[in-house]
């Protein structure tokens, strides 16, 4: 499909989509990180660092890391863990299945070529669309992080069990 068609694409980012990733990051939500921190997680997890294109431009992204360490799905003690550490969309492109389309081809490259054990993350307490949308992938919530953000408020942590399938 071409990047020009009236379709999105989603596609693994390149060094050359971080800038406009990291301005995504700063529009639409008040966790951000230094250049660097992007710039790692693609080098290291670039299957999993995923990009939405609309007409050649970058319209969402979502960006993982994976993990060794006590699973919350408890599946057994100690496993491999896909986190889920940020995903945005731009407001115009929002409610059209992008959000879920970036998780579920994260989710599936975390699964089939990482081979984590599960899915987590942490979420705001008050963020409806997000849990909606990570309720709806089958994601539970395991507990709440008091004070999780800066500002004070509390997280919930979300995960699900990967399945192979
Ligand atoms: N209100 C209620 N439910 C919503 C909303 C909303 N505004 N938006 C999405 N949902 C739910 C719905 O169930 C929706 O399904 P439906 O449209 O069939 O009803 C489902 O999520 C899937 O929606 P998508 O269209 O796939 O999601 P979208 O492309 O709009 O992206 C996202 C969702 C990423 C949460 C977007 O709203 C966004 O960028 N928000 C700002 C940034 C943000 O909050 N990111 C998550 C922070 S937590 C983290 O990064 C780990
Ligand atoms: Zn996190």
């Amino acid at each position: 499909m071409s990047a020009t068609s009236n379709e999105y694409i989603i596609r693994e980012a390149k060094p050359e989509d971080l800038d406009a990733v990291i301005r995504l990051n700063r529009e639409n939500l008040p966790e951000n990180y230094p250049p660097y921190f992007f710039k790692m997680h693609r080098d290291r997890f670039p299957k999993a660092f995923l990009v939405a294109e609309f007409k050649g431009e970058i319209v969402g992204y979502i960006m993982c890391r994976v993990e060794r360490g006590h699973l919350y799905t408890k599946k057994k003690p100690l496993g491999k863990q896909g986190h889920v550490i940020s995903i945005a969309v731009t407001p115009r492109m929002r409610r059209k299945g992008i959000g879920t389309q970036l998780m579920l081809k994260a989710m599936k490259a975390l699964r089939e070529i990482y081979g984590v054990d599960e899915y987590y993350l942490e979420v705001r307490v008050s963020n409806r669309p997000a849990i909606s949308l990570y309720e709806k992938l089958g994601f539970k919530k395991v507990h709440i992080i008091r004070g999780y953000y800066r500002d004070g408020e509390d997280a919930y942590l979300m995960a699900k069990t990967a399945e192979k399938d």
